[in-house]
C-alpha cells in the first residue's frame, strides 16, 4: 500500500500569503500585516474560531486575483481605477478550492463599500458583510502606513483616515472595532514588527491540519491558476507540465504518492514567478540580459515558498529544479545530473516540451518535430537525461494529447470564468 501525500494546510497558506508581499518593495508585508488587522478586529467582534477562520484566510490572501506585480502596486498605491476587477477573479480564484470557498465573498467584497452594501439592501448583520469590511478597513490601513516613518509618529494620522471613511465607505460597528483595538501602542508595534508572520502562525488562527491528496491538489491548483492567468499564452503552462510529467513518470513506473508528487510539482513549479513584474514576463521581444536576470530568479522563490510547507518536501526540490541542466549550465543552483533526482529531471524535460508546443506571441506553436528536434539536441549536449527524453519520445502522441486536452480543458475555463474580468 502506497503512504499517500498529507500537506499542512497553515503552512501552506501562509507561504503563499508571504510571497505575495516580496513582489514589490512597496508591498512588504502588505497581505501579512491586513491578516493581522483583520484578526484583530474579528476578535474585536467576538467572532466564533470558525468566522474569525475563514476572514483570516480571505486576508491572508485577499490580493490573490491581482496576479501581476503592477496590479498588485496598483492595488496597493489607489490608483486600481476599478479595484472590482482583482475583487472578482480573487473571489472566483477562491472558489475552485474546498478550503478557500468559505472565505469568497469576503473577498469579493473587500473594496465594496457600505453604502454600496445598503443600497443593494444587504445589512452589516449579514457575516460575510461584516467580514468584508473588516477587511476592507484593514486593507486601507495598511496601505495608509508610511514605510519609511516610524510608526508611533502616524498613529493619529492614520486614525484620522479610517474615521474619514466612517459612514460613506465603512460602516460605524467596525470603525467603533477599530477604536477599541488601536488604543494601545503595542498594537501598532505589533502590526510593523519584522517578525509578524511568524507571531501570527504561532497564534493558530488558522488550523494546522495535514490535507490529503485532493484537498492539496484543489489548492495548489488555484495557485496554478495565480501563476498562469497573467498571460493568454501561459494560461495552461503548468497544467500541461503537469500532465505531461505525470505521463512520462508513469512510463518510469512511478506510483501512488510519487505520482501524485510530480503532478503537484508540475502545477507548482513556475509559482516563483510571482515576483516577476508582467512587464518582463509577458514582453513579446527578446529579453535584455538585465531582464532574463529577473526571470531566473523565479525557481529561487518556488523553492522557498514550498520548501517551507510541511509535505511539500519533495515536491519543492522537484519544482524548483526544473532549470538545472545535468552537465551544470541550469539555474538557480547549477546542480549536475548526481545532484538531481529523477523527479526534476522529468519535470525539466515536461517543462522544455509543453514549453515548445506551446503558441507565444512570437512564434507558433511547435509541432512534434520541432519538440523531438529540441528534446533530442538538449539531451546530447547533456542537459536533459536521455532516457527521460525517450521516455517522452516513445509514447510521444498519448503523453502529449493527454497533456493537450488537460489544456484545452483549462484554456476553456480560463476563457469563460477569467479571461472577461480585465
Ligand atoms: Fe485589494
Ligand atoms: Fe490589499
Ligand atoms: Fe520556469
Amino acid at each position: 500500500m502506497w503512504r499517500n501525500l498529507t500537506v499542512n494546510l497553515a503552512d501552506l497558506l501562509f507561504s503563499v500569503s508571504e510571497a505575495m508581499d516580496l513582489s514589490d518593495s512597496s508591498l512588504v508585508h502588505h497581505q501579512i500585516r491586513t491578516a493581522f488587522v483583520t484578526s484583530e478586529l474579528a476578535r474585536a467582534a467576538r467572532l466564533d474560531y470558525d468566522h474569525i477562520e475563514r476572514l483570516f484566510i480571505a486576508a491572508l490572501l485577499h490580493d490573490i486575483g491581482a496576479l501581476s506585480p503592477e496590479e498588485k502596486i496598483g492595488a496597493h498605491l489607489y490608483e486600481d481605477l476599478r479595484p472590482e476587477s482583482h475583487c472578482l477573479r480573487g473571489g472566483k480564484l477562491f472558489r475552485e478550492a474546498f478550503w478557500l470557498e468559505p472565505s469568497a465573498q469576503i473577498v469579493d467584497w473587500h473594496h465594496t463599500t457600505i453604502k454600496t452594501h445598503l443600497n443593494a439592501g444587504r445589512s452589516i448583520d449579514q457575516f460575510d458583510v461584516l467580514g468584508s469590511q473588516i477587511l476592507y478597513l484593514a486593507d486601507h490601513l495598511e496601505r495608509a502606513i508610511q514605510r519609511d516613518t516610524f510608526i508611533l509618529h502616524q498613529t493619529d494620522k492614520l486614525r484620522a483616515r479610517i474615521h474619514g471613511l466612517l459612514g460613506e465607505a465603512i460602516h460605524a460597528d467596525v470603525v467603533d472595532l477599530f477604536d477599541k483595538i488601536a488604543i494601545p501602542d503595542h498594537f501598532w508595534l505589533t502590526l510593523v514588527s519584522k517578525d509578524l508572520a511568524r507571531q501570527l502562525y504561532e497564534r493558530n488562527l488558522l488550523r494546522s491540519i495535514d490535507l490529503d491528496y485532493q484537498a492539496a491538489r484543489s489548492i495548489a491548483s488555484v495557485f496554478k491558476d495565480m501563476t498562469d492567468f497573467r498571460s493568454r499564452f501561459t494560461a495552461t503552462h503548468s497544467t500541461g507540465v503537469a500532465n505531461c510529467a505525470r505521463g512520462i513518470a508513469e512510463v518510469l513506473a512511478f506510483a501512488g504518492k510519487d505520482l501524485q508528487q510530480i503532478e503537484l510539482a508540475g502545477f507548482l513549479h513556475d509559482i516563483g514567478k510571482l515576483v516577476v513584474p508582467n512587464a518582463i514576463l509577458c514582453k513579446p521581444t527578446r529579453l535584455t540580459v538585465e531582464e532574463y536576470a529577473v526571470i531566473r530568479q523565479h525557481p529561487y522563490y518556488t523553492h522557498r515558498i514550498l520548501s517551507r510547507v510541511r509535505g511539500f518536501e519533495q515536491i519543492a526540490e522537484w519544482a524548483s529544479y526544473h532549470h538545472e541542466r545535468l552537465d551544470g549550465s541550469g539555474y538557480c543552483e547549477r546542480l549536475g545530473r548526481a545532484e538531481l533526482d529523477v523527479g526534476a529531471k522529468v519535470i525539466a524535460v515536461a517543462d522544455v516540451a509543453i514549453a515548445i508546443a506551446e503558441r507565444r506571441p512570437y512564434r507558433t506553436p511547435g509541432d512534434k518535430a520541432t519538440v523531438l528536434k529540441e528534446l533530442f539536441g538538449m539531451s546530447k549536449k547533456g542537459m536533459l537525461e536521455p532516457q527521460i527524453v525517450e521516455a517522452l519520445a516513445d509514447n510521444f502522441e498519448k503523453i502529449m494529447t493527454c497533456a493537450k486536452y488537460a489544456q484545452e480543458a483549462d484554456e476553456a475555463r480560463y476563457v469563460e470564468r477569467y479571461a472577461m474580468i480585465e
